[in-house]
């Protein structure tokens, strides 16, 4: 077991093991005061976990509430929130009670935004039980739903109470779900760990995730206390996001964060490559290592298509948009460029 404890605006321990759902109970007990605490998941989580977790927690002395939503990024708008909040308001939950977010970022990222929202601010733990919310949705509290323009733009910083990531769970991901995660693990190396880089390269961590999840939630721990309402260095975090964001969002959501994040790093490595500000084995070594955790290199999208949808994206200042861009294999930095320049940008990204 591994724990990393973020020192935010509200203090609490991310703890990384086998055997955390389980504990829930007994964790959520020694964190309120209230004993009602509401579970919220999606229809893939709950068959497999919600028993344990609402097990756990009425061992812990709660009253357990649960409110499961379809899966999926289509749910993440302001409809389900709603009746989450309406639900909440209906069970007459307290300000000394608690919300559990088990699941993926999708959960983590709606439960949060409830959480924030209800009662003008109520205690909110995370279970994570996919890689992608484990390394990076459950720890930081950036809480949010999408709208029709773009994704994750209504929301707030919101911490949670605790983060329990139960390795156990992320056992069952399918492949698929379990490589979308590690797009944001080879981003985080990518960013300023060449170390985890060549250990991603050595070796497929799947059998043995605790140490790579504990080494990536430290660094974010480490953006996060510095900089916790992303108005400096915790930008660096969305190395890719910029232009993943808009695959996303021009997909439908229909290609999964992961994906497009990994597209959206080949792109800008490519890009920077262009304009002499990366060395030029970064593109190849990401590709390369891309494949091997069978994640996408290349986007069907066009300039046009992904440029307009980027002009949505949170990080634009006015006419400058901060880009995160990788300049050696395990380091990157940010760089503003003016709104007008980002075609360009994403142009010689495309190219090959
Ligand atoms: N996902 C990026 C951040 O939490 O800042």
């Amino acid at each position: 077991m591994t724990t990393v404890t973020v020192t935010a605006s509200r203090s609490y321990d991310v703890e990384i093991g086998s055997g955390l759902l389980q504990a829930l109970g007994a964790r959520a007990a020694g964190l309120v005061n209230g004993r009602h605490g509401v579970i919220v998941t999606d229809t893939n989580v709950a068959p497999l976990y919600l028993a344990k977790a609402e097990k756990s927690l009425k061992n812990g002395g709660f009253t357990v509430s649960t409110f499961v939503f379809p899966a999926g990024e289509a749910s993440k708008n302001g409809k389900t929130w709603l009746e989450l909040l309406e639900f909440l308001a209906a069970e007459h939950l307290t300000r000394g009670d608690l919300l559990v977010a088990l699941g993926g970022g999708v959960v983590g990222d709606l439960t949060g935004f409830a959480a924030a929202s209800f009662l003008r601010g109520i205690a909110w733990l995370q279970l994570p039980t996919t890689l992608l919310a484990a390394v990076d949705a459950s720890v930081g509290g950036k809480t949010a739903i999408d709208l029709q323009n773009g994704k994750n733009l209504a929301g707030a910083f919101y911490q949670p109470t605790g983060v329990l990531c139960d390795t156990d769970t992320l056992a069952t991901l399918p492949d698929e779900i379990f490589a979308d995660g590690c797009a944001e693990v080879i981003k985080y190396g990518l960013l300023n760990s060449k170390p985890l880089l060549e250990k991603l390269a050595a070796e497929n961590f799947r059998a043995a995730p605790e140490e790579i999840i504990a080494a990536c939630v430290a660094m974010k721990r480490d953006a996060v206390i510095e900089d916790e309402y992303d108005t400096g260095t915790r930008r660096m975090l969305n190395l890719g996001h910029t232009v993943g964001h808009a695959i996303e969002v021009c997909s439908g959501y229909g290609i999964s964060h992961g994906k497009a994040v990994a597209m959206g790093m080949m792109v800008i490595a490519r890009a920077a490559v262009k304009k002499n500000l990366c060395l030029p084995e970064v593109p190849e070594k990401l590709s390369a290592l891309l494949e091997r955790y069978h994640l996408p290199c290349r986007t069907e999208y066009t300039v046009p298509q992904l440029y307009e949808k980027a002009l949505s994206d949170k990080k634009r200042l006015g006419d400058t948009l901060t880009l995160v861009i990788p300049t050696e294999w395990g380091a990157s930095r940010l760089h503003n460029v003016p709104v007008e320049e980002l075609p360009d940008w994403i142009a010689k990204g495309l190219e090959s």
